[in-house]
């Protein structure tokens, strides 16, 4: 069975106002505990003790988030202590408006605002932009967050996506690896899917070198080097092992805008029916570099559930090409790093390999490896498996795919657009 993270949230959140435990989620940089303090006098009367006063506001462009059309949510990095809403207009039609409060409290955040969008209309233009305003406390008086203040509205600049069409006869789409915060790799792979203006792009994991910290995070999930990478059409996010790892991996969903803040989920672009998987780390629970706190295997088998009862949902089960995206491929044996037979992607592929084969899924796209290989189906593997991308820019790998009722291409090209690899399926 699947949790959904929002329901666990609000579980915890009962348990946590019944004292059952405290701190269900990771509090954000701020430290509050000087109110304990209170009163301070050596903080002034009028001094700003959580936020700022009103400045520049928005990080970089929003990101678009799903991929499908039912699954949208915009995610705006921001630069200091805000709240806001989300206006969206369909084609020429008239702005609505789309709040992000949660138990009566509008949002309140350091680093992101994120907004899921209703259900939306296949295959239509969809204009979006952020209304925000800087916020925070001041102290008054005794009383430390004596009183609210909030800025000025400041309104992002206007995007507009195409929301995917599962009707269409053709899509495209582009895929990232193993990006690892470089920044050649990530400005040269942003200028190829410019130039590809695909409809949707696919981040298959390790974006990160670890997660450090949360005032990081857009910088590492949302907008690499300031790019504005997916504002024009939406982005699949996927979650690799490097993204797991550290301190503040627990928030990596608060910056991705995943169907229910899963990493496991499914869409449909055209004839293209895709299925991403969580692949977690790459070592089992049970190695002593985890210190007992992983626990992938559950993780695998909620996946596999999921996936056993999916594949019979009529759109997807229609579609002429069936893949699965995941970071670490289900079968590899790499000279550098050895195939494992426990690790995460092993469980999912003793437990998945034979509902993706009986569902018709002919290609799984991975990365992890950081090298690139086409690997057609033979014995012992029953599906053909596509491996491309790697942090140095010398090894880094665009791959661009492009889906008919009768054919589904792939293309795995080096930052200078060479083509490395071309199969058709
Ligand atoms: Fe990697
Ligand atoms: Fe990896």
């Amino acid at each position: 069975m699947t949790v959904d993270r929002r329901s666990f949230l609000s579980k915890t959140a009962v348990a946590a106002s019944t004292g059952a435990f405290l701190a269900a989620r990771p509090t954000a940089a701020q430290d509050y505990s000087d109110y304990s303090k209170d009163p301070r006098p050596d903080v002034a009367d009028g001094a700003w003790t959580v936020g700022g006063p009103d400045g520049p506001l928005f990080a970089g462009s929003a990101v678009v988030s799903g991929p499908a059309a039912d699954e949208i949510c915009v995610l705006q990095p921001v630069q200091r202590l805000a709240t806001g809403f989300l206006e969206y207009a369909v084609e020429d039609g008239p702005w609505q408006r789309v709040d992000a409060d949660n138990d009566g409290l509008a949002p309140l955040s350091e680093h992101v605002l994120k907004f899921r969008l209703p259900v939306l209309p296949p295959g239509k233009l969809i204009r979006h932009r952020i209304v925000a305003r800087t916020a925070g406390w001041i102290k008054v008086r005794q009383f430390y967050h004596g009183e609210f203040k909030v800025g000025q509205s400041q309104i992002s600049p206007e995007c507009s996506f195409r929301t995917l069409d599962p009707s269409s006869t053709k899509t495209t789409f582009a895929v990232w690896n193993d990006t690892h915060e470089n920044e050649v790799t990530l400005k040269a792979l942003d200028r190829l899917t410019n130039k590809l203006k695909p409809d949707f792009m696919l981040w298959n994991g390790d974006q990160s070198n670890d997660v450090h910290f949360e005032n990081q995070m857009a910088g590492q999930f949302l907008a690499p080097e300031g790019l504005a990478i997916a504002d024009k059409w939406p982005l699949a996010y996927v979650r690799g092992n490097h993204d797991c790892r550290g301190p503040a991996a627990r928030s990596v969903a608060d910056f991705t805008g995943t169907p229910g803040d899963r990493f496991y989920y499914a869409f449909r672009s055209g004839p293209l029916a895709a299925i991403v998987l969580d692949t977690g780390e790459d070592k089992p629970d049970d190695s002593p570099y985890l210190s007992g706190m992983g626990a992938f295997q559950k993780m695998a088998r909620e996946q596999a559930e999921w996936l056993s009862e999916f594949v019979k949902t009529p759109w997807f089960a229609e579609a002429p090409h069936k893949v699965l995206f995941c970071h670490i491929p289900l079968w590899f044996d790499h000279p550098r790093i050895p195939g494992s037979t426990s690790n995460v992607a092993a469980n999912i592929r003793s437990l998945c390999a034979d509902t993706l084969v009986a569902a018709g899924v002919k290609l799984v796209i991975s990365g992890h490896t950081h090298d690139y290989l086409w690997m057609p189906k033979k014995d012992g593997q029953p599906i053909a498996q596509l491996i491309g991308g790697a942090p140095r820019p010398e090894y880094a790998i665009f791959i661009h795919g492009e889906a008919t009722p009768g054919h589904l291409n792939l293309k795995m090209v080096n930052l200078d657009g060479t083509v490395l690899t071309d199969v058709t399926l």
